[in-house]
Parts: C-alpha cells; sequence; structure tokens
C-alpha cells in the first residue's frame, strides 16, 4: 500500500467528478493507498467541498470510512498555470500538507487539462523545484496528447528537456480497459486465434466507437478538436495498434509499445467520410458555421507482411444510434464444398462496451437438414465473479507502480499523428440526423 500526493491540475473539469476522484476513491476502498492528500488546480478552484461533492455521484454506493478519508485530504488551490508566482504557493501548500499528512512526498501530477498547457505546467512545476522531493514524481498527460504532429513534437521535446520518459504517462484510458488490455492476451494465449490473424484469412478489420450521446456542454473542447482528434488518433490507433502487432517478445512493459510502433509506422488512410449531427451548430461554444466533424468512417491500410491488402475501417461518432465499442474480424469465406455455401464470413468479435467480451460466428449444419446455419459462440465478461474494474482506477495504480506497459510512448504519439496530419483538412462535412447510423 502507497502512500501518494494527488496534484489534479485542471480540478473543476469534467473529467476529475466523473472519473478521477472516483478513481481514487477505489484505490483507497480496495486498499491500494493507505495515506494521501489531494490538490485540486484550477482558476476558480477556491475551495474543495462542491469538487468532492460534485464527484458524489459518480461514486455508486459508498463505503463511508473510505470517502471521509478523501474529505479529510483534499484541498484546493486558485491558481493559473501561466502565472510563476502561483507555483510557488502550490509548492508552499504541498509541503505544508505532506508534512500535516506525514506523507513522503510520493506526488502524481495528472494533467486534466488541454494540452496547449502541457508544456507551461511542465517546466515550471520543474523551474519552481515542485518535483524534487524526498518521494517519486510522476507526471500524467491526458489525451489528446497535442493537436498535430508539430504540436506533439513540441510538447514532447519541452517535457523531455525536464523529466525522464520513466516519470511520464501519456494517458489512453481505453488502454485501462480489461477487454483492451486482454486484447494481447486473447490473440498470444489462443492458438485458434493468432495463426489465422493475417492477410491470408482475414477478410477485413472493423473497428467502431460510437456513442448515443453529443458533445454535453463540452464545446469550447471539442469544436476544436473534433473526432478525428478527439477519438480516432488516440483509441482508434491503439486499437488498430493492439489488433495488428506482431507477438512482442513478451506481453509486458516496452515490448508492447515497440510492437505498436511498428505497426503506426506502417499505418496509411486510404479513404475518409465525414459528418456533423444535425444541431451541433445550436451547442454552446460551438463557432457559427463549424465545420468539425462529429462523425468519421475511415479505411486505412497496414502496410506489415502479415496484414497488406487488409482493410481496417474505423468508425467513429457521437450522437448516433447506438452507443458501442468492439473491434470484429471478418474473415475471408471457406472454400466451400456444398451446395448452399455462406455468403457471410465468420466473424471474431472483440466488445469492449457495453456487454464486454468475446464471441466468435461460426457455421453448423442445421440438424436434419443439408442447409447450414450461423450459431453463435459467446463470452460475457461478467461470468467472472470479480467486477471489471474502471479503467481510470487500474491504469493510476499503474502509475503508483511505475509500470508504463498500458500508457503511449513518445514515438507511438508522433506516429499517429503524423498519419492524422496527412487528412486534407478541406474534405466535405456531411450532415447526419441524431439517433441515426450517420451519413448515408
Ligand atoms: N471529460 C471526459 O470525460 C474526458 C474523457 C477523456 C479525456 N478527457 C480529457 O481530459 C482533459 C480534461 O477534460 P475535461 O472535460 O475535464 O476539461 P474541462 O472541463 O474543459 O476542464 C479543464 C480544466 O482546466 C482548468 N483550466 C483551464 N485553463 C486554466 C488555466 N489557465 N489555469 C488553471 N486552470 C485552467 C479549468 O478550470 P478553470 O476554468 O476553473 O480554470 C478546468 O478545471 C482534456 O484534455 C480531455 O480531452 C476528458
Amino acid at each position: 500500500m502507497e502512500q501518494v500526493t494527488f496534484i489534479i491540475l485542471g480540478v473543476t473539469g469534467d473529467l476529475t467528478k466523473r472519473k478521477l476522484i472516483p478513481a481514487i476513491y477505489q484505490l483507497i476502498k480496495n486498499k491500494k493507498i493507505k495515506n494521501l492528500a489531494f490538490v485540486g488546480i484550477s482558476r476558480s478552484a477556491t475551495s474543495i467541498e462542491p469538487i468532492i461533492a460534485a464527484a458524489e455521484k459518480f461514486i455508486g454506493q459508498k463505503d463511508e470510512q473510505s470517502w471521509k478519508l478523501i474529505k479529510q485530504s483534499s484541498y484546493a488551490l486558485a491558481m493559473n498555470f501561466d502565472n510563476q508566482e502561483d507555483y510557488q504557493k502550490l509548492a508552499l501548500l504541498l509541503k505544508t500538507i505532506e508534512q500535516k499528512h506525514e506523507l513522503p512526498g510520493n506526488r502524481i501530477f495528472y494533467f486534466a487539462t488541454l494540452p496547449e498547457h502541457f508544456s507551461t505546467i511542465t517546466t515550471s512545476l520543474s523551474k519552481n523545484g515542485l518535483t524534487t522531493t524526498n518521494g517519486w514524481s510522476r507526471l500524467v498527460y491526458e489525451k489528446p496528447f497535442g493537436w498535430d504532429l508539430a504540436s506533439a513534437k513540441n510538447i514532447n521535446k519541452k517535457i523531455l528537456n525536464v523529466f525522464d520518459e520513466k516519470d511520464i504517462y501519456r494517458i489512453d484510458h481505453y488502454l485501462g480497459k480489461e477487454l483492451v488490455s486482454g486484447i494481447a492476451f486473447l490473440r498470444f494465449t489462443n492458438r485458434i486465434l493468432e495463426p489465422l490473424l493475417n492477410n491470408k484469412h482475414v477478410d477485413s478489420v472493423e473497428i467502431t466507437m460510437t456513442e448515443k450521446i453529443g458533445i454535453e456542454g463540452r464545446g469550447n473542447y471539442y469544436d476544436k478538436y473534433g473526432v478525428i482528434k478527439d477519438i480516432i488518433q488516440n483509441h482508434g490507433f491503439q486499437l488498430l495498434a493492439l489488433t495488428a502487432m506482431e507477438a512482442p517478445l513478451k506481453l509486458a512493459g516496452g515490448h508492447i509499445r515497440d510492437q505498436k510502433a511498428r505497426v503506426l509506422k506502417k499505418t496509411r488512410l486510404a479513404e475518409i467520410t465525414l459528418g456533423q449531427y444535425k444541431g451541433y451548430l445550436n451547442e454552446p461554444n460551438v463557432a457559427p458555421g463549424s465545420r468539425t466533424p462529429t462523425y468519421a468512417r475511415a479505411r486505412f491500410e497496414v502496410n506489415t507482411k502479415a496484414w497488406k491488402g487488409v482493410p481496417f475501417i474505423i468508425t467513429a461518432g457521437k450522437n448516433l444510434a447506438a452507443k458501442e465499442t468492439s473491434i470484429t474480424i471478418n474473415f475471408k469465406l471457406a472454400e466451400c464444398r456444398i451446395q448452399s455455401c455462406p455468403t457471410e464470413p465468420n466473424t471474431f468479435k472483440i466488445r469492449i462496451q457495453p456487454d464486454e467480451g468475446v464471441s466468435l460466428n461460426i457455421y453448423t449444419k442445421k440438424p436434419g437438414t443439408q442447409e447450414i446455419s450461423p450459431v453463435e459462440m459467446n463470452f460475457s465478461q461478467g461470468r467472472f465473479e470479480a467486477n471489471t474494474p474502471e479503467a481510470y482506477g487500474t491504469l493510476i495504480e499503474d502509475v503508483i507502480r511505475a509500470d508504463q506497459s498500458f500508457f503511449v510512448r513518445e514515438d507511438e504519439i508522433e506516429l499517429s499523428w503524423k498519419i492524422i496530419d496527412n487528412i486534407p483538412s478541406d474534405l466535405p462535412v456531411v450532415i447526419y440526423a441524431q439517433g441515426s447510423k450517420g451519413p448515408p
């Protein structure tokens, strides 16, 4: 059990209440942390009570003792990331709090804010001695990391000037989801799968990341980024890379990151359709006449020996008919020696949300006939007795344990932005009805 000081930069934002405070609470409840201080920072963070209260409804059934510990250990500091004097105030506050709670100075700085602040905050933390303690300091950066290749390179350069890659955790919370971190286990522990996952047997791979909700008041952020930078550059490419990577030497750490980077290096956009849901322009803080896409369906080529010629199709969007995150592998049709052959492929599907699990569609003979019938073999993650842990909790625990396996490395970030930078900015954006399947 560790003793940690959590510093959340951007504490009044949506992410903190929805995910970060609940994740810290879970770590206390599950006895992964025995002692902590939690310091929330933003320009308007004058008091911690309303911030903690806003998170309460995202906790579910509460363990009163763990909740009390969070409340007793939480502090706020109203500061501006651009103001150097404020970092001195923060340094003093952290020292005082760590003394009061008898903490060793193990600090997690969590950047729950936009990437335009990453370089300034990081250099200011270093300059003002905030990461020099008797314990360790680790920095966690939310996605998106940058807004194009040049900005991502620039941020990487600036933060690596003052910190080592081993202290840097670029988070993509999809990598904390059980079924995503489990893709490598599925692929490389099942003999019946891996030999088939290549261009000899696979027809296409579909990665789906659709949501029923719209931008939920986050126009300020979303209108600048849109679906490609918000979802495809990070979650989409991580799912693609985990599906297409070669077997890593070990299912851990740098080995997985090496293999993912190899895939991203060989990935190119072939074709893309963009859409925007009807009514998007009326959302708060969206620019008049904005062409920001809320939907994209894109075909990528993965030009590795194993996957050359197999389309990887990524679909992502908001305000669509269904909420679904999944990877479907469509196999080629089998050589058929009967009269009524299957016209649809065998599929292997990894369901990331909702109803986490995997399924395999195969054909069997209908009893008493000469016909075939498709059947589904299905596994639901819920069959395990243990609850599936929340992604943010898993990843923050990894930060505490200094395990970077499921965080994104510098080269992966830059390679994925390189693919995105090649998308022309003047493509047509088709309007689609809310609740539909997207543009025709
Ligand atoms: N929301 C989600 O579910 C979600 C999911 C995945 C990833 N993310 C990522 O997480 C990050 C944060 O998301 P969010 O939705 O929480 O964003 P948000 O609601 O826009 O919050 C941004 C935070 O930064 C603070 N801030 C902005 N400029 C500041 C400055 N100059 N000085 C000090 N504080 C400043 C804001 O507070 P003040 O205005 O009070 O200063 C606020 O607390 C984003 O990069 C987002 O992409 C969010």
